[in-house]
């Protein structure tokens, strides 16, 4: 179970409006707000607060970036004001099962369970146009709408002019006024043309799997008006990669069939698909009659034509076409007639089920006259509890907005998705990435335990007997993994467990038993020890664990092909994870194995003190020829990022090497939009014949901003007690700041999430966000900002305050749940230090330490702390 999953009380919160407002306003913005609430002011589907429309409204977000954007927090949205942004700002939509990536334009793909096998909906990646195909809605007026026979370019364009989308793209003529807005698991259009306005929400709800699209029309105007309103989806083949072969053939084995009562069926049966049983038909359906439909492509686009200009709607009428092989699309035609002032309402289901008869009832199901308005109410209740876990006041409102908001969200579409399929990521070859996704469930821990454990079974099932794992694997394909054998992967778990122990205070999970991948099973603690097993096993001449296929830079194999190489990185993170142990294993009966662990522990802290030091900083490893990597004997590649924040992470580093070290990063790798990863990027080393990237300077793995590292940065200051560097690394890379400082042009990316790299200063391009969304910066952005630089932590023993924030701050709340009980906890930097808890107060009186006790679940406790 996650937050997509569970299912709302629901039924009784957040009703639809049926009719809308007497409008008196003729078009534009006036028409948005007016088709926004209902004559009794109930909230409709994805209603926001604030109208940003309307300049004239009070408290009207602040629109930034040359006015593209506003953030309006407390409908936790960002709403956009521009089609044509620099790429498509994402985002995603789902119940767990059905998902949607949806752009902010309209753009995107469906699938179930599965990019890779079960993808519904074809996008075209990469390709001109942009950010094509999508779930689309066509509004004509049909008085002026038919008749064209689209002969000539003249005709063509005569004609498109008739009709328009409320998502703004792809159709030729534009609305008039038009806005978008990404919420927790919705997107909204509002659109306004010719004294009719459109407002359409797309969400997947916890009860069906399906897409809806939730559409209110309102006729502005004077004059009774009758609409003809056309959905459309192009439907992918299902397998991905199989469509690019050969789809030449395997076309001739799908259908599109029209059911009675104006349901669209689409079924997928090429030969040889990888799980005939599971995959489920596509059904394509509203809750109103239709006056015709399309299954066929061809029939509705016509040829050389595309979504901006497609032949029925210039006909003005869908052509009523199924399709027996050939391209598969779903086109719905409706006609609705509006009295001047009235609002109707329509909901466009694309969904999925096993069969054609539970198509058919889903689709029943799906009509019922509260579904729209009681599946939005649900999704709405499960986010309001998932992000309840948390929430701050803090004196930056950026740095607020996405602890409270946007982080956590990214963070959980992470853990759902790994980093499969975004606007970047194609989603054809990976499946869940081990390294990965044990990083995502740290973010996910202090929201949804239950959702963590799950995720860590998966895990855990995918370790050998003798400790390593795959490296990622297909759980929904049911394709063979991909078995590389790295370095880090396998250690990833022990920080985990021990973090969902510490968050739920109950030891029982490391009881558990769960299958190894080879074979045999046992305990969640003996994978644990396996894994570290596994990495004594596999030491390297110079004491450091090998580097196998690479750490958790992805690059190093190509020194460390002949298997002789060494991590100096993961002998840190070999150190990180055995601290875990020395706690884990007296609570699983291995107290024995604790003494083990502290000398394995000691023994790689001498290492990396001694031949892993370089004088200004460690070393990163140990390369195949036996010299070391990361030097200042060397040119290139001289200082990397991570071997400077594991050594103070990991407790590693002695004495003052770890300032000293982290003193280097901020002289050498740091930039105003971050930290580069390595520095000085790498053109000819170790040679020029075979480098150890084929990057280019300052881009991915070559000395760009790689924002995932960054994190590490933060922590390790704040564990140093810098809190105003640890502020500084932060803050730089807050997507709406790095975006502010580079200009909406250059960054490109969403302001509202996470890039997974920026472009780096010895690129041409410094400053470019990309591969965003997916990526372990998310995870831990989040924890390094909340259980560092707040400094709100679960121990083992309950909640610790221990917070490293810039001198300047005069205080903050957070608001935590905690082991069923809430903390309401006050902050006040008294010493102008900004660390140091001095006095902690928990209803008015005195605590001994920054330890906090655990309180009944559903209690709330007031908590003081001055620093
Ligand atoms: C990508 C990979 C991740 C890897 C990182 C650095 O983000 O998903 O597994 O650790 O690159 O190479």
């Amino acid at each position: 179970m996650n937050v997509n999953e569970k299912r709302s009380a629901a039924g009784n919160a957040g009703r639809l409006s049926a009719l809308g407002p007497a409008a008196a306003a003729a078009a534009g913005a006036a028409a948005l707000s007016a088709a926004r609430s209902g004559a009794d002011g109930a909230s409709s589907v994805g209603e926001t607060v604030p109208d940003t429309a309307s300049p004239s409204a009070a408290g009207m977000p602040e629109r930034r970036s040359d006015g593209a954007y506003a953030f309006l927090d407390e409908a936790r949205e960002i709403e956009f004001y521009r089609r044509d942004l620099p790429t498509p700002w994402m985002n995603y939509l789902s119940n767990g099962t059905f998902h949607m990536m949806l752009s902010h334009a309209g753009g995107g793909v469906a699938f179930y369970k599965s990019p890779q096998i079960w993808r519904i909906t074809r996008y075209r990646f990469f390709h001109l146009p942009t950010d094509r195909s999508g779930p689309y809605l066509y509004i004509q007026e049909t008085d002026r709408g038919s008749g064209s026979d689209a002969g000539s370019a003249a005709d063509l364009n005569r004609a498109s002019a008739e009709y328009w989308c409320p998502t703004n793209e792809p159709s030729f003529t534009r609305p008039d006024a038009w806005k978008s807005a990404h919420g927790m698991g919705y997107t909204r259009f509002e659109a306004a043309k010719g004294g009719i306005s459109a407002r359409t929400v797309y969400f997947v709800g916890p009860e069906e799997n399906s897409l809806i699209w939730n559409l209110n029309l309102t006729n502005d105007g004077p004059e009774e008006k009758t609409l003809n309103v056309y959905a459309y989806a192009e439907f992918g083949m299902m397998e991905f990669m199989r469509e690019l072969q050969w789809q030449c053939y395997n076309k001739h084995q799908v259908s599109v069939t029209h059911a009675e009562g104006g349901v669209l069926l689409y079924r997928y049966g090429v030969e040889n698909q990888p799980k005939p049983e599971e995959t489920p038909l596509v059904y394509f359906a509203a809750d109103v009659p239709l006056t015709g439909y399309d299954g066929d492509r061809d029939a509705f686009i016509g040829s050389y034509r595309s979504e901006s200009n497609p032949l029925a709607i210039e006909r003005g009428g869908c052509t009523n076409s199924t399709l027996l092989g050939g391209d598969p699309c779903g086109a719905l035609q409706m006609t609705v007639t509006l009295a001047p002032g009235e609002t109707k309402e329509i909901n466009v289901f694309l969904g999925t089920a096993p069969d054609e008869a539970e198509a058919l009832l889903a689709v029943e199901r799906s009509r019922q006259k509260d579904f729209a308005a009681r599946s939005f109410a649900g999704l709405r209740e499960n986010w309001d509890d998932y992000l309840g876990a948390w929430n701050c006041e803090l004196p930056d409102p950026e740095a607020q907005r996405m602890l409270n908001v946007w982080n956590p969200y990214q963070a959980q579409r992470n853990f759902l998705f790994s980093r499969n399929i975004s606007f970047y990521a194609t989603g054809t070859f990976r499946g869940v990435g081990f390294r990965d996704t044990a990083q995502d469930v740290l973010a996910v821990v202090p929201h949804d335990i239950e959702a963590a454990k799950d995720k860590l079974r998966l895990l855990l099932g995918q370790q050998y007997a003798d400790g390593h794992v795959n490296h990622y694997f297909f759980p929904h394909e049911g394709w063979d993994p991909v078995t590389s054998v790295h370095s880090d992967d396998h250690l990833w778990t022990a920080l985990a467990v021990w973090d969902l122990i510490a968050e739920s205070g109950d030891a029982s999970f490391l009881a558990e038993q769960i299958p190894y991948y080879d074979g045999g099973e046992g305990s969640v603690y003996e994978h644990l020890r396996r894994a570290i097993d596994f990495t004594e096993d596999h030491l390297g001449a110079n004491g450091f664990p090998l580097m196998l296929r690479s750490d958790w830079n992805d690059q190093l194999f190509r020194v460390c092909r002949e298997g002789r190489g060494e991590s100096i990185w993961t002998a840190m993170q070999f150190g990180t994870a055995l601290l875990k142990m020395i706690d884990l294993a007296p609570m699983a009966g291995g107290g024995e194995d604790a003494e083990r662990y502290r000398k394995l522990y000691d023994d790689q802290q001498k290492r990396v003190n001694e031949a892993g030091w370089d004088g200004k900083w460690f070393r990163r490893a140990v390369m195949d020829d036996g010299r070391f990597l990361g030097t200042d004997e060397h040119d290139q590649a001289k200082l990397w990022l991570n071997a400077q924040t594991w050594s103070v992470l990991s407790g590693m580093a002695d004495g003052e090497k770890g300032r000293i070290a982290m003193d280097s990063v901020r002289d050498m790798l740091d930039t105003e939009l971050g930290i580069k990863k390595l520095h000085p990027p790498i053109v000819d080393f170790p040679s020029a014949e075979d480098p150890l990237t084929n990057y280019n300077p300052g881009t991915g793995e070559n000395g760009a901003v790689f924002c995932h590292a960054n994190t590490w940065a933060i922590i390790a200051e704040c564990m140093l007690g810098r809190g105003d560097l640890a502020y500084k690394y932060y803050r730089q890379l807050i997507p709406s700041v790095a975006m502010d400082k580079a200009g909406i042009e250059r960054y490109r990316a969403e302001p509202y999430v996470y890039a997974s790299n920026l472009f780096g200063p010895d690129s041409d391009k410094f400053g470019l966000a990309n591969v965003s969304w997916l990526t372990g910066t998310a995870a831990w952005m989040y924890v390094a900002a909340t259980q560092h630089i707040l400094g709100v932590r679960a121990s083992l023993e309950g909640l610790r305050i221990d917070p490293c924030i810039p001198p300047e701050w005069e205080g903050y709340t957070v608001s935590r749940r905690f082991r069923g009980a809430l903390y309401e906890i006050e902050v006040r930097n008294e010493s102008g230090e900004g660390r140091v808890v001095k006095e902690v107060f928990v209803g008015g009186e005195r605590l001994e330490g920054n330890q906090l006790p655990i309180y009944a679940p559903g209690e709330t406790v007031r908590v003081e702390v001055v620093l």
